[in-house]
């Protein structure tokens, strides 16, 4: 039996916790679950709030009654179980103070033991009679509404309404005299339709109760890889319009072992574009800002150093290679061979435009010699990299590829005099498309964690860039069963080692 726990849990795609309520917190990821996608959620919560009631234990009933004829009589109903619920319609609507959600023309079944006794006058004798009984409840009305707050750091889900309404019950009896079955129908309808009332009222409160406690239990942060965790704090209250539910949540990338100065990134004010043609469950939109903070992130953790000393081809590795491009190197140091140190030296920046998100990286390239076991730097270039990056949804992920648009070379210093970097632009282009592009995309092509809830799937997914922003508009699957459906547990990427396996065919060493 899944544990009611699991009830509404749907009504929230994302990952849900939060932080202090401060008008001056700025949320860099949002997501909008649209009318698509609440009534999507609707649905599995009215399967799994089913599956959660049926099936279901109402207390004992017993009365005593009198009927024409036959006098007094004890009558109990025991063992009532519901055992089928069938909502045939159901809506969700999100307004002014919660989130309402009614399933109508709702029916039930439900099985009961019967029993009775009496004695008359006429005999001395105790009578008594069991049977079975199976009653069904028809037009039943369930109406909740949810409220959904940020409260003290987390994202409170109360019930503000809850009721059930019985329309109509009818019952038939396994055996049983006919007086009997007038008798129960007067005695007991009404006894019977409010015992499913409270009983599913009570069960709805419970299963919000749990709920709320599960989202509790939420990270504040998930690991991406070993280097960096996303923020997933919650952030301001959701934002309840008549037809969706948005939420924020801080979406910033922070260095595992490093405290990030939220003032230091700036949310860019909203562009108007969103998901409407064709409508999508779930627009979830990043800003500049999301981008900008893994690129920190990966910098300042140092993660933006390497020591090329393989390469496809590894004659640019020798400075036979470079003879006649710069021949003093080769001059001064023949047949030796050489590494290459590059060094990122700021944090890469990016821009999103609507038709191009585009990055610049400057680094520093050192040319090493490999002098009798002696590492010699010999000349350092600065290396700045215009590229452009393109972006999929890979799983939950968002991925990118990055292109080369162009660089630009300069010559920092050099212990081998001067040489002109337009006779280097050549090796430098080889070496860009073969060692750091794919190095880059090695990494990119993994992708980053998009907030969504373990089970849940993005489906059709597309890519909006607009100014500064990125939005991802997509469908959304439930693709988990029951008992491993737990909130507890987030789409969790594979941890991406410190230390990478060497990118084929040559090696790239940190
Ligand atoms: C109680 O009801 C259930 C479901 O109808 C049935 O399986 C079970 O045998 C009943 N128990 C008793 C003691 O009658
Ligand atoms: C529940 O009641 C309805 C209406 O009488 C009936 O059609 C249906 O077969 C019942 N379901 C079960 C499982 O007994
Ligand atoms: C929802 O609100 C918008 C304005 O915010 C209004 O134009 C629209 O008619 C409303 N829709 C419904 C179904 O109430
Ligand atoms: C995560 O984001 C929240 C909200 O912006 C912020 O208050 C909190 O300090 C952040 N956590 C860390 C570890 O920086
Ligand atoms: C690579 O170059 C940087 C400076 O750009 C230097 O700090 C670092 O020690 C060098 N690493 C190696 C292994 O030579
Ligand atoms: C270079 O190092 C290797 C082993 O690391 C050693 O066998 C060799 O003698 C060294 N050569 C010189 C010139 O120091
Ligand atoms: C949630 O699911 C995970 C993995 O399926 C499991 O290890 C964990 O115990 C579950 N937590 C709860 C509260 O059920």
């Amino acid at each position: 039996m899944a544990p009611s726990t699991l009830f509404f849990i749907s009504v929230l795609l994302l990952v849900p916790v939060i932080a202090q309520v401060q008008s001056n917190e700025e949320g860099f990821v949002s997501a909008v679950i649209s009318q698509k996608g609440l009534d999507f959620a609707k649905d599995i919560l009215i399967e799994k709030a089913i599956a959660s009631l049926t099936p279901l234990n109402l207390p004992r009933i017993q009365k005593t009654m009198k009927i024409p004829f036959v006098g007094n009589i004890q009558l109990a109903l025991s063992n009532i179980t519901i055992y089928r619920v069938d909502v045939s319609t159901s809506t969700v609507k999100p307004g002014d103070t919660g989130v309402a959600i009614v399933a109508s023309g709702a029916t039930a079944n439900l099985s009961m033991n019967w029993y009775y006794s009496y004695s008359t006058w006429l005999i001395p004798l105790v009578i008594s009679d069991k049977g079975h009984a199976s009653v069904e409840v028809e037009g039943m009305e369930v109406g909740l509404t949810l409220g959904l707050e940020n409260q003290e750091g987390k994202l409170k889900l109360s019930l503000m309404e809850c009721g059930c309404y019985v329309k109509d019950i009818s019952i038939t009896l396994d055996g049983g005299a006919s007086w009997l079955y007038q008798g129960f129908v007067d005695a007991f309808e009404e006894q019977i339709s409010s015992a499913v009332q409270n009983t599913i009222t009570k069960k709805i409160k419970e299963g919000v109760v749990e709920l709320d406690s599960l989202l509790n239990t939420l990270p504040k942060e998930i690991p991406v890889d070993e280097i960096t965790t996303l923020n997933v704090t919650f952030v301001n209250d959701p934002l309840l319009s008549n037809s969706s539910i948005e939420i924020e949540i801080d979406g910033l990338f922070m260095a595992a072992d490093e405290v990030v100065n939220p003032s230091y990134y700036h949310k860019n004010s909203k562009s108007p574009a969103s998901c409407k043609d064709p409508p999508k469950m779930l627009e979830i939109s990043l800003d500049e800002a999301v981008f900008n903070s893994a690129s920190d992130a990966y910098f300042n953790a140092d993660f933006m150093h390497w020591i090329v000393d393989k390469v496809p081809d590894q004659y640019l590795l020798n400075t036979a290679g470079w003879k006649y491009i710069v021949p003093q190197l080769y001059k001064k140091y023949p047949n030796d061979d050489m590494n290459l140190n590059i060094s990122v030296s700021s944090p890469p920046m990016i821009r999103i435009s609507p038709h191009n998100i585009d990055a610049t990286i400057y680094s520093d390239m050192t040319i090493d010699v490999l002098d009798a076991n002696e590492t010699i730097p010999v000349a350092c270039i600065s290396v700045v990299v215009r590229t452009s990056v393109s972006l999929e949804i890979i799983g939950n992920n968002l991925a990118g590829n990055v292109g080369l648009n162009d660089f630009s070379l300069s010559l920092k210093w050099s212990k081998i005099g001067n040489f002109h970097m337009y006779l280097i632009q050549s090796v430098m282009w080889t070496l860009l498309k073969t060692v750091f592009l794919p190095y880059v995309n090695l990494r990119l092509k993994r992708g980053f964690p998009l907030p969504i809830l373990r089970g849940f799937n993005l489906q059709d997914a597309n890519i909006l860039c607009t100014n500064s922003r990125i939005i991802v508009c997509s469908d959304v699957a439930f693709s988990v069963t029951r008992e491993v459906w737990n909130c507890s547990c987030l789409s969790k990427p594979h941890l991406l080692p410190r230390t990478q396996p060497p990118y084929t065919p040559y090696t790239v060493s940190l």
